[in-house]
């Protein structure tokens, strides 16, 4: 078995990517009164529910390492044919996962589908609206660009899943899951390595590519004109920064 992406880019990633709570309550509402719940990409246990069984798969062991012990242990499965039968889950959620599924994406969510038996929620980002944050647009295109080849468009995504409806996820200032969206109002946190490593934007990108964004980010930052043309997101409490919650309605 190849080893797992997030075995070389998972380390300390249970420090940084803690469970927004806003973002947990969305998800349960969701899963309703679903009594078992298969978390694919299931990571270090975010966003899991702990008062129902969960099936976690994840493939890697850096990330499964990072679960506490009140999660389930994780089996290191990963996206693709799946050991379950048809509808033989109430409900499964894939969260900030389906961009690492590469060629496994589109059979990967049809599996979800078939195993499930009521709704597949699935947390992803529209790139048509992510690659507009300063970020992505004054300085980091190359990941605007990997995030319009990575992450299936929400059209596409109903095509696999079936009927969807899409719910934008505003990312809050204070958020604890720092993912590379919740940087919006946080440019110092372009500065901070342990910061950066957390989010697969910065940890698949080339040294030379980081650093050109850091020394940016950095110079802007010192001489102002990051406040300048953007200060105003410092006054802001949540923003739309791409985070969509798809939810795929259950088999009638
Ligand atoms: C950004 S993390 C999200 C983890 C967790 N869902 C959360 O919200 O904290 C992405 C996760 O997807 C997993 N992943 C990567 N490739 C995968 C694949 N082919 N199938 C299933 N999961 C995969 C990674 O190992 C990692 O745990």
């Amino acid at each position: 078995m190849k080893s797992a992406r997030y075995d070389s880019i998972g380390h300390g990633y249970a420090d940084q990517r803690r469970e927004d709570p806003a973002i947990r309550r969305l998800i349960e509402e969701v899963l309703g009164d679903a009594r078992t719940v298969l978390n694919i990409g299931a990571g270090t246990g975010a966003y899991e529910p702990s008062d129902r069984h969960v099936l976690a798969f994840e493939p890697s062991d850096v990330m499964a390492a990072q679960r506490p012990p009140s999660r389930v242990p994780a089996l290191r499965i990963g996206a693709g044919p799946l050991p379950l039968r048809d509808a033989s889950v109430d409900a499964s959620m894939a969260v900030l996962t389906i961009h690492h599924w590469d060629q496994e994406r589109e059979r990967g969510l049809r599996e979800l589908r078939r195993v499930t038996r009521g709704p597949v929620v699935v947390l992803t980002i529209d790139p048509t609206v992510s690659r507009e944050l300063w970020l992505m647009k004054d300085y980091f295109p190359e990941v605007a660009a990997l995030d319009d080849a990575i992450f299936p468009s929400l059209e596409t995504l109903s095509e696999w899943l079936g009927r969807t409806r899409v719910e934008p996820v505003p990312v809050a200032r204070d958020t604890t899951d720092r993912s590379l969206l919740a940087f919006w109002a946080h440019p110092e946190w372009v500065l901070d390595p342990a910061a950066r490593a957390a989010t697969s934007g910065f940890a698949r990108m080339p040294a030379s590519v980081v650093d050109r964004v850091v020394d940016a980010v950095r110079r802007d930052l010192e001489d102002g004109t990051w406040d300048e043309r953007h200060g105003h997101l410092r006054e802001l409490s949540h923003y739309d920064a791409g985070l969509r919650l798809v939810v795929a309605e259950p088999r009638s």
